[in-house]
Order: structure tokens, then sequence, then C-alpha cells
């Protein structure tokens, strides 16, 4: 019998397991010192692969740190917050008082919506794009001013800059943006940024900036140095693997910190903490968790090839991908399977957003995504 390629592509993956991805991609199985530094997630279903989290980590260094830091939960945690300012401010070269720890850049996010929309107003925002500022401004009273992303799933920056009014408190940038994965072109962010800081604050949310491969990749904290109304959120919960410990930071021009500081609510916690200073010390673990989402990348990338489903070149630790099936039909028949995806990101209901596993995860995914078409 003759198989065509995808009927082939189907019995060889059920088949032959996980080495059709393998020899696809050569990726090796980890050491066993491996293992003990950089902490994989068991395997286990179902394979959670919808929140964008780093299947590795908290490192074994991290690990130890906070076992250390065992006895100082007596204590407040102000002091340590202000230590780990220090460290954040020397590596992003910015004064202390540009650095607010947060509980997750998800606190930073809703505290600097409300800051600035306190008295009334709009936030300009990309549709679709990471929800919480925008959720939670709106519950304060906020109007989302929402533009649709572009036909390459970019952002419409003129677009932006043309609904710019004087009821417009902030334009939120999510760059590269979840749920799309897209970059925006190094000169037109900067651009852009510097021009409409001159009108707004623009908030630039760099949740995944440490995925882009441009090594000479712009941050807006150049505009932090300069004293523009920028604010940037960063996090620990992807590239250093903590997404549970919430711990985040802001960085922003004295003038605006000192307004937003105000608002917070949660911060963080001195776990938290000591393991984000040691976090900032692991180059090694920082370098295996860029390294594997790569990997996992190649074997998403494979398998949508094979498929023949088109996908955004992504510059994240997540896939955006066309289905062709709605997503709320797709979630449970891969969720049957053992595989929880991303949710809709309405309107692109027929696409779908998967975060990178661990390779047997990834490669868990891909075999049942295989088995659906
Ligand atoms: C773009 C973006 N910003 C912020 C966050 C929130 O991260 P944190 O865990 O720091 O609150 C996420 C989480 O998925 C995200 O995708």
């Amino acid at each position: 019998m003759e198989l065509n390629r995808r009927q082939w592509l189907k019995t060889t993956a059920l088949a032959g397991g996980f080495t059709l991805f393998n020899g696809l991609t050569g990726i090796q199985p980890l050491t066993a010192e491996e293992r003990i530094k950089f902490n994989p997630r068991p395997f286990s279903t179902p394979v959670r692969l919808s929140s964008n989290e780093n299947p590795y980590g908290p490192s074994e260094r991290v690990r130890t740190a906070i076992k250390n830091a065992f006895d100082e939960g007596c204590r407040y945690p102000y002091s340590y917050s202000d230590q780990l300012a220090e460290l954040l401010a020397q590596k992003h070269g910015v004064d202390p008082e540009s650095i607010i720890i947060t509980g997750g850049s998800t606190e930073g996010l809703k505290i600097a919506g409300i800051t600035f929309t306190a008295n009334g107003g709009e936030i300009i925002a990309a549709k679709p794009t990471f929800l919480a500022m925008m959720q939670y401004a709106e519950m304060w009273g906020a109007k989302i001013n929402w533009v649709p992303v572009d036909e390459h799933m970019g952002y419409d920056l003129q677009e932006i800059e043309k609904r710019i009014s004087s009821d417009t408190k902030m334009v939120f940038l999510c760059n590269p943006n979840n749920p799309t994965s897209t970059l925006l072109p190094a000169e037109q962010l900067t651009d852009f940024c510097a021009s409409v800081s001159k009108r707004t604050v623009v908030f630039s949310d760099e949740a995944y900036y440490d995925y882009i491969e441009d090594p000479n990749y712009p941050s807006m904290i150049d505009l932090v140095k300069k004293g523009e109304n920028v604010v940037v959120s960063k996090t620990f919960s992807k590239v250093y693997g903590m997404a549970g410990m919430r711990i985040g930071y802001l960085i922003a021009p004295p003038h605006l910190a000192q307004q937003i500081r105000r608002n917070i609510v949660a911060m963080s916690n001195v776990y938290a903490i000591e393991g984000a200073k040691e976090a900032l010390l692991d180059d090694e673990f920082y370098r295996f968790s860029l390294k594997k989402n790569k990997e996992a990348k190649a074997i998403i990338y494979n398998t949508l090839d094979h498929l023949e489903l088109p996908y955004i070149k992504s510059h994240t630790n997540f896939v955006f991908f066309k289905s062709g099936k709605n997503i709320n039909e797709l979630g449970s028949q891969m969720l049957d399977k053992g595989v929880s995806i991303g949710r809709a990101f309405p309107p692109f209901y027929d696409w779908c957003r998967i975060s990178t596993g661990t390779i047997e995860e990834t490669q868990f995914f891909a075999q049942n995504l295989i088995g659906l078409y």
C-alpha cells in the first residue's frame, strides 16, 4: 500500500514514537547532571502547554538559595527587595529608584494601568494581546481603545498613533506580543515610543524579551534612562522558570515610578526575592532555558510544516498557528488526549497558541496533534 506523506507521518509518528522528532531536530536527552541542575518538569498528563511557563526550573542554584533563606521568612520583604532592586538597577544601568519589585509582572501591569487611568481616560492596546492590565483598569472605570493587529498579526503602530487623543492615558505595547509571538521591527519601535511618549505614557511589556534572538534588539529601558514617559515590565516567570513564585518588576523614570509605587498591593516575598537574586547570577540555567526553548520550537515547527498548517515565526516560548479548527473544539479534543493547549484569542478562533514544554511534553503534543489530522 502506498502512503501519502500525511499518512506516512501519522503512522511513523505513532509507531516510531519520539524518535521521529529526535531524528528531525538532533535533540539530545538530558544528562543526569542536567536533570539535577535544571529541574525539568516530570512528565504527567494533562501536559500543560497553555500558560507559557518554562518547563524547567527553578534551577538547582535558585532552589538552594531559597532553602538558605528559609529562616528569613519571619521578616518583611522590604530590605530584601531593596537589595534586588540594586542588582536589577546595575543590570539595566538605571537608578534603583526606577525599579519597582512586584508580585509577578502582573501586579506591575495592573498597578501601572490604574495609576494612569485613576481619573478616567483610556488605554490603547492591540487586539489580541496580554489582558491583565486592560481587564483590571476596565474594572476600575478605564476605557480600552482596541486596535486590531495587522494582516501579519503585527502591531498597527500607525493606527495606534492616529487614535491618541486627550483621553489617552497610556499606550500598551506587548513586545514580543502574547498570543501572536510577533516582534516589532527595532527602528519602528524606538521611533514610535520616543515620539508617542511625548504625548502619553508608553508601557512596554517585555516578559518575552529574553527569547528575542537578535542580540542588538533594543529594550525600551533605553528611553526610561532618558527620562521619557516610558514604563517597562520584566518577569522572572519565563526564562528564569519561577512563575509559581510571583516575582517581576517595573522599570520607570523616577517621576513615574513614584506614582506607581504608591499603588503596590502584593509586592513579593523573601523566598522569591532571594531566588531571583540567585537567578540573575545563574547564567548556565538562563542559556539552557533558551536552548531548550529553541529545540521545542523546532519540534513544533517541524510538526506544523508536515501538517501544512501556517504559523507565525515565534520570538517567544510559544507558537501561534492556524489549526483550521475551532479552538474550543480543538481544546477539548487535545485535552481528551492529555494535552492542555492555549485558550481562544478572539477574533482568531481557528488559531491555537501552544507553549513549549520539555522535549518529551512537546513530542507528546506533536504526536497527538498529528493524530487529529
Ligand atoms: C505578555 C505577558 N506579560 C506578563 C505576563 C505575566 O507574567 P507574571 O508571571 O510575571 O505575572 C505574561 C504571562 O503569561 C505575559 O504573557
